[in-house]
């Protein structure tokens, strides 16, 4: 790794990246789905192109499905973090998922991660210090999705509000989902106690988008907006006083339809009558 050059290394980690979005993480336990791994990619890129740094981090790892998205995504200068209770599972009281370190580490190494820029944190959250999280600066990206408890969850709420670099971003899990309602119970706790300000951006997939800088959230949901409006019909809802993306997936035919209508080769025959009437009658029926 050290022999490579910094282009050579970007390219290689690149590589590595491409394949893990596309069809790797389909080979290690967990749950993050396409659309999601898409939008984590993407608001990545904003932030890096805003200069937004810091370490990735997660907290419930499992396997590692997505820890090794945000590890892949960090820059050579930029370490990840895994916290899992692991070996302690007696700890893991609401049993959500079930940490393995040995599967977790073999999965970093086969996404070709780069384990010297990953710091392993064997403890359950509750014990889990703002300052054990910003050994190496602060946090850009957060995937929060250890105990599923309101009390568990609004402490990983907190401690992620509390150690993320301006600009971040946190990607709680399973908000909402009707099996695990103490996340959603641990989330408007955080909201009421209202400790540090959070602006939501989108529910996507099960996961709700936060970010703790207001101009920000709007740049990352224009940036939802674009990259998802192929796949969902997107609308607005209100979340603690402010407004979130929420989406509806398209029918294929719709996806069909807005594929077309967003090819250049599509709009140029348009004006033919024949064109026109396969138009309308796609409008009519799709
Ligand atoms: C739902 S799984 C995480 C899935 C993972 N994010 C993925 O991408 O596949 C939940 C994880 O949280 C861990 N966990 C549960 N309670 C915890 C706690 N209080 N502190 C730290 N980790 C915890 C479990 O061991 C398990 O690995």
């Amino acid at each position: 790794m050290s022999r490579q050059t910094g282009r050579e290394y970007y390219k290689s980690m690149k590589e590595k990246l491409d394949y893990y979005r596309r069809k790797g993480y389909k080979k290690v336990e967990g749950f993050i789905y396409p659309y999601t791994i898409e939008c984590v990619c993407d608001l990545s890129d904003v932030q890096k192109s805003h200069g937004i740094k810091g370490s990735m981090c997660e907290i419930g790892v499992h396997q590692g499905r997505f820890f090794i998205l945000l590890h892949l995504l960090a820059d050579s200068d930029e370490y990840s973090i895994a916290c899992d209770l692991f070996e302690r599972q007696e700890e893991n009281i609401g049993k959500s998922g079930h940490g393995n370190k040995e599967i977790f580490l073999e999965n970093i190494e086969k996404s070709g991660g780069d384990l010297s820029r990953v710091k392993i944190i064997t403890r359950n959250s509750l014990n889990i210090a703002p300052d054990d999280l910003l050994t190496h600066g602060g946090i850009r990206m957060i995937s929060v999705d250890g105990g599923h408890e309101a009390g568990t969850a609004y402490n990983d709420i907190k401690l992620a509000a509390d150690t993320m670099v301006d600009g971040g971003i946190i990607w709680l899990d399973d908000f909402p989902h009707e099996s695990w309602l103490g996340v959603m119970e641990g989330t408007y706790r955080f909201f009421f106690d209202a400790e540090k300000e959070l602006w939501p951006i989108a529910i996507l997939e099960r996961k709700l988008i936060l970010t703790n800088n207001e101009r920000m959230a709007q740049v990352y949901m224009s940036k939802m907006f674009e990259s998802l409006s192929l796949y969902y019909d997107i609308g607005h809802s209100i979340f603690v006083g402010k407004r979130v993306l929420v989406m509806w997936e398209k029918s294929p035919r719709r996806k069909l339809k807005k594929y077309l209508q967003q090819i250049r080769f599509w709009k140029s025959i348009q004006k033919y009558r024949l064109v026109d009437e396969f138009g309308k009658i796609l409008n009519k029926h799709f």
